[in-house]
């Protein structure tokens, strides 16, 4: 069922209840108001008339004139005298009043609901000036009269249900249609990103959670987007990078079989052919790591490793390196800092970056290592000429290479593993040096 339907159901059928409760206890309550205040309207036209006959004294006329006067009162009565016993008038039916006569409600009963056969009356009973005389003036009022009253009251009753009903069907209806519809288009917008049209993707008009949510499945088109973008370039570039090499080789061997190259020209070619199938190697060593650094990003692991001494092992490795391109590599020693990370992965970022460092550097890197109260910060440092301007914005991307660039993955991994290790990493230009590369390790 749609979700319009479900809500307007369980609103209007909250609303039914809520009106059917609320009209059965109205009419529930409604006979009982009604006698009460019948019993208390009769008792002060009661007490009204007796005190006017008490004080015109009619009860010293004729019964007939007293008869006269309450007849034109437009009432239901009977007068009992006490003194004889007897009914000396009434409207009422003979057969109610014997009846009422024997029930002893004129003597006995103390009720004001008097009951013969099937009709009931809201009875009240006053005596007229006890001392003189014996009579007792009943009035009545039958309860089909009230009933009546509340008959019509009930059908009025059912018409405010009725309206209401219609209202509370209309309000929810626009209600839930105000409700529903952003979560339609939300639909749509979903069904977008599913067939990959993130260019046609647009803001929903919303509010409170459905907000939220349109908010989220944009970003999320977006981001799938940046991704699916990224995805590709890499793949363009991977396809590039890898098709340079092969078709150096392939035009090298070509030439080599064909009687082309001969003597000195076949020996630099097959040194090329040894070169570029390396280089091709360690490219594909370097997107294959990448690509197992993206995956495994949850199951890195988590050694505690001293810093300082992770740091001489780079320092070690390197060496050879620096000596050969004459430059010197001064590191500041920090003891006791320890940092968490993957042992292996982290030597592997560290000797990216001074590789770099040593391949650009005039002739000195400097190595610090800062220890802050939450963080600790690694700093390198060349006397080079620093990064070129146009690629520094993007230097830890895939494939961004300068001028004597390799396979410009190196940065890449770095950042991938740093990052794993909740770290980051940065890069400045130093007015007065070279490039200057800012590690920062949470402690
Ligand atoms: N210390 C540095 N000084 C100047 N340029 C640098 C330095 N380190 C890296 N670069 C630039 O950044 C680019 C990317 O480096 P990297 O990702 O390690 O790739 P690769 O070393 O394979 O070229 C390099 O090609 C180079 O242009
Ligand atoms: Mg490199």
């Amino acid at each position: 069922m749609r979700l319009q339907t479900q809500l307007n159901l369980a609103f209007t059928t909250l609303v039914l209840i809520v009106l059917a409760v609320g009209s059965f206890v109205i009419y529930s309550l409604i006979l009982d108001l009604l006698v009460k205040n019948e019993e208390s309207q009769l008792e002060q036209k009661g007490e009204l008339l007796v005190q006017f006959l008490e004080e015109n004294a009619y009860y010293n006329n004729s019964v007939e004139e007293l008869e006269k006067f309450l007849n034109e009162q437009n009432l239901q009565f009977i007068v009992y005298d006490q003194t004889s016993d007897q009914v000396i008038m009434s409207t009422l039916n003979l057969n109610i009043v014997e009846g009422f006569y024997k029930e002893k409600y004129f003597t006995d009963k103390e009720s004001d609901l008097w009951e013969f056969g099937e009709s009931q009356f809201v009875v009240s009973k006053k005596s007229i000036d006890p001392n003189q005389t014996g009579l007792e003036l009943v009035l009545l009022t039958p309860l089909t009269d009230l009933q009546e009253v509340q008959q019509s009251f009930i059908s009025r009753i059912a018409l405010v249900f009725i309206i209401g009903s219609l209202v509370a069907i209309l309000l929810s209806y626009f209600v839930t249609r105000r409700l529903v519809t952003p979560l339609e288009r939300l639909k749509e917008e979903v069904k977008k990103i599913e067939r990959r049209e993130f260019g046609d993707l647009k803001e929903i008009k919303s509010s409170g959670e459905i907000k939220d949510v349109a908010l989220s499945v944009n970003e999320m088109g977006l981001e799938l987007q940046r991704y699916i973008d990224s995805q590709q370039t890499f793949f363009q570039n991977a396809s590039h990078e890898l098709k340079t090499p092969l078709m150096t080789i392939q035009g090298y061997a070509e030439g080599i079989r064909d009687g082309i190259f001969t003597g000195e020209d076949m020996e630099k070619g097959l040194n090329v052919v040894t070169s570029e199938a390396n280089r091709l190697k360690t490219l594909i060593n370097e997107m294959t790591l990448l690509a197992k650094l993206d995956s495994e990003k949850s199951m890195v692991e988590q050694d505690q490793i001293n810093l300082d001494e992770l740091i001489k092992k780079v320092l070690d490795r390197i060496y050879p390196y620096a000596i050969e391109q004459d430059v010197t590599v001064e590191y500041l020693e920090h003891d006791s800092v320890i940092i968490l990370g993957d042992e292996d992965k982290l030597l592997r970022a560290f000797l990216n970056i001074i590789t770099n460092g040593i391949r650009y550097a005039k002739s000195h890197i400097g190595i610090t290592v800062e220890e802050m109260k939450d963080k600790i910060i690694i700093r390198i440092v060349d006397d080079g000429a620093g990064i070129d301007e146009h690629i520094r914005p993007y230097l830890f991307h895939r494939f961004v290479k300068g001028k004597a660039g390799d396979t410009g993955l190196g940065l890449a991994i770095s950042r991938a593993i740093i990052e794993q290790s909740n770290g980051t990493i940065s890069v400045n230009n130093k007015p007065e040096s070279g490039a200057e590369f800012i590690l920062e390790f949470k402690k």
